[in-house]
């Protein structure tokens, strides 16, 4: 049996790319809807009341896109609002779980970072996840704040001095506590991943939730028998505001072109 209805992804804006970019080298065949929720990112520094209204709304947008399976591309929602997904018709994957299996997996001495949003950090959600998994593991945890409007502004070549400098301040504590794995815990954070790894150093595994999530939604949607077949994939692209820098960034992100009638505004507030 095959499934052609697409996968539906969602995030506060371009950080979920990192995740539709997974998504199709684990599942090329795979149609994909993604919104990204322009107009009110960052999700990270809101209330948890208002994080779970926008997560609902962003997944009710995506029913109606008639998806096979919700993605919150999204550490924020996942860590804060992942229960949102539970009683929808479709199943629903956050980013946590998985790449905290992968960084449990990885670690050798069972010191593990989380870098995230402050919502994200402040909820835990990544160190009990881990606690659970392996009950002696230390965690140490900061949240990079800035991270998100430097992606979203587009200022993440290697040598970019904002970002590098950046990066450095945030990343300093848990370089010092010698953590040998990192989670990037937000979906924007892969983007800066050269950078990151070039500070953190050699010897540290950084883990990158797009993929340990990609990994298991392709196991999923196999053991379900709801893989596409079709050799053709599309994807459309929805956002809340700035229909245009949106789609020059995700052509950067995702390495493809994507054509001006890929994207379209809608009003998420009105559905
Ligand atoms: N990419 C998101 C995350 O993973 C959103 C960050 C934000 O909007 O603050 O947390």
């Amino acid at each position: 049996m095959a499934d052609s209805r697409p996968i539906g992804v969602f995030d506060s804006g371009l950080g979920g790319l990192t995740v539709v970019k997974e998504l199709k080298k684990y599942l090329p065949f795979e149609n994909i809807v993604y919104f990204g929720d322009t107009g009110r990112v960052p999700y990270g520094t809101k209330s948890k009341e208002t994080i779970e209204k926008y997560a609902i709304q962003d997944e009710h947008f995506l029913l109606q896109k008639d998806v096979k399976l919700i993605v919150a591309a999204c550490g924020t929602v996942s860590s804060v609002a992942a229960h949102t997904g539970d009683n929808l018709p479709v199943p629903f994957v956050g980013v946590v779980e998985h790449s905290v299996k992968a960084a449990v997996k990885a670690t050798k001495n069972k010191k593990i970072g989380i870098i995230g949003t402050a919502a994200t950090i402040s909820s835990g959600a990544h160190e009990k996840a881990i606690k659970k998994l392996m009950p002696d593991a230390q965690v140490f945890a900061n949240n990079c704040n800035l991270f998100v409007p430097i992606v979203e502004e587009g200022w993440y070549n290697q040598n970019d001095a904002v970002a590098v400098e950046t990066a450095a301040r945030y990343l300093e504590p848990l370089k010092t506590a010698g953590v040998d794995t990192l989670i990037m815990g937000c979906t924007h954070y892969p983007v800066l991943e050269p950078i990151i790894a070039k500070i953190m150093g050699d010897t540290v595994t950084l883990i990158n939730m797009g993929e340990a999530t990609a990994v298991y939604v392709a196991e999923l949607l196999k053991e379900k028998g709801l893989l596409n077949e079709t050799k053709n994939p599309s994807y459309s692209f929805f956002v809340s505001d700035k229909h245009k820098s949106f789609r020059s960034q995700a052509e950067r992100l995702l390495d493809s072109e994507i054509k001006e009638t890929q994207v379209e505004q809608v009003d998420i507030n009105s559905l």
